[in-house]
């Protein structure tokens, strides 16, 4: 039988089963549909943001772009908070820590001004749940100075975060919006304000595409549409960045990031632990395929970390911030050229398409066989043919040359010369120059 790591993490002093949480929108917006994650083993769930007044919604709300074949690679919406009764909402986060008092209770709160930020923390923390959530993201909020109008604002952010403080004791996470440069600015003045944590991201503010007869964006509503939060698959990369960022700030360091962002699988969930997440949250992926991609999380995380050797998984938070480092520090003195495997090429002329139209003219095609060949004083290694081969390990990485040495010292001259060096050691960052 396959070898498991415990999952179990602290969240600021809490104890968490899994580092998977629901993240706060409609699939954490009642009892039952918590307790249902819960009992598919999820760690914890972040409630739908509550605000005191119910907001009014339109329909159609939602967009999912797709790309060729693939549906849902990512996902716009136009809700705001909660459309569910105050005290019903409040009434469900009381019960779910009443019978789940293992599992981590988090609400989130968005107030109009400083009075009902304060009057929303106390009224939550008699819940006897365990954090806050500041909702200061929300790109999509109808009323002025709500939502991501105070993540982009740290003067806002520090009204907030303190007005929550005065009405609860309870520790306190910022929710960022991504919708700014630099994120590490309000993040810390939301920590200096007085939140322990940070969670991001919320949704990007996009359009997802058109209505070719109506003009319009996507979804429609009565003729129009707006600008509204994209989430999702493709919103990975983006959260990616931003949690790097945050991880690797030299004033928020010891700050417990929570990830979000198009996590739909154990290895997305892992990407945003070893960036230095501590715990992960999903949104956009059960609403698409329901609470039980949890299990296919807990088991894949914990047999991977098994297999490389992490006892426990506190290790493997940020395991990769090391080596991710600023542009003008990556090593430009070698190439690695593709290989063609002649005995898996289907001849579809794609390599050499790509390489011809978009990269270098590195690969010469011969039409009568059908058969593309890699010209290598051409080829600079950049190894866009290995991303567009349709058949797996056809393109591999092969070859590898150096900058030839001029008087200027290391690699410094554009001429390239063969070397014998292990493709292992260049791979995990070990190779030192010949
Ligand atoms: C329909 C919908 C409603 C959402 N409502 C909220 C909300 O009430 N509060 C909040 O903090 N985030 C809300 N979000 C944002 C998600 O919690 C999450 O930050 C975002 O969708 C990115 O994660 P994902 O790619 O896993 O969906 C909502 C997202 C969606 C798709």
């Amino acid at each position: 039988m396959a070898k498991h790591t415990d999952l179990s993490i602290d969240f600021l002093g809490f104890k968490c089963e899994n580092p998977f949480f629901l993240s706060s929108s409609p699939v954490s917006g009642t009892y039952e549909m918590c307790a249902k994650f819960l009992e598919a083993g999820g760690g914890g769930v972040f409630y739908k943001t509550l605000t005191t007044t119910i907001p009014e919604e339109c329909s159609p709300r939602f967009d999912a772009p797709r790309k060729e074949a693939t549906a849902f690679i990512g996902f716009k919406n136009m809700e705001q908070t909660s459309d569910k009764p105050y005290q019903d909402n409040l009434d469900a986060m009381r019960k779910l820590k009443e019978n789940y008092p293992n599992k981590l209770i988090i609400g989130s709160i968005m107030g109009m001004d400083e009075d009902n930020w304060e009057e929303m923390a106390r009224d939550y923390t008699a819940l006897g749940i365990d954090m806050l959530e500041l909702n200061f993201s929300c790109p999509q909020m109808t009323y002025e100075g709500m939502g991501s109008d105070v993540g982009a604002s740290v003067e806002l952010i520090d009204k907030y975060v303190k007005a929550a403080r005065r009405g609860s004791h309870l520790p306190l996470i910022a929710k960022m919006t991504p919708n700014i440069e630099k994120m590490e600015i309000p993040a810390r003045a939301a920590i200096n304000a007085g939140a322990q944590a940070i969670s991001t991201i919320n949704t990007i503010k996009a359009i997802t595409g058109m209505d070719f007869d109506h003009f319009t964006a996507l979804p429609v509503v009565n003729g129009k549409s707006s600008i509204s939060g994209f989430s999702g698959k493709a919103s990975k990369p983006i959260a990616l960045r931003f949690i790097t960022n945050l991880a690797q700030d030299s004033e928020l360091q010891g700050i417990p990031i929570s990830g979000i962002g198009g996590i739909e699988t154990w290895e997305d969930a892992a990407e945003f632990l070893m960036l230095g997440a501590s715990n992960v949250q999903f949104t956009t992926s059960v609403m698409q395929y329901g609470y039980r991609i949890v299990e296919d999380m807990i088991s894949g995380l914990s047999i991977y970390l098994a297999e490389k050797g992490f006892d426990k998984l506190e290790d493997f938070v940020g395991v990769a911030l090391k080596n991710i480092i600023p542009a003008d520090d990556i090593d430009r003195d070698f190439k690695i050229q593709p290989k063609i495997d002649y005995d898996k090429c289907v001849s579809c002329g794609r390599c050499y398409i790509s390489c011809f139209d978009a990269a270098h003219q590195a690969i010469e095609w011969n039409d009568e066989e059908r058969k593309p060949t890699i010209l290598d004083d051409k080829c600079v290694g950049c190894q866009l043919c290995l991303l567009v081969c349709p058949v797996y390990d056809c393109i591999t990485p092969g070859k590898i040359t150096f900058k030839e040495e001029d008087q200027f010292g290391k690699g410094s001259k554009t001429d390239w010369k063969e070397d014998a060096v292990n493709k292992h050691e260049i791979a995990v960052g070990k190779y030192d120059r010949p």
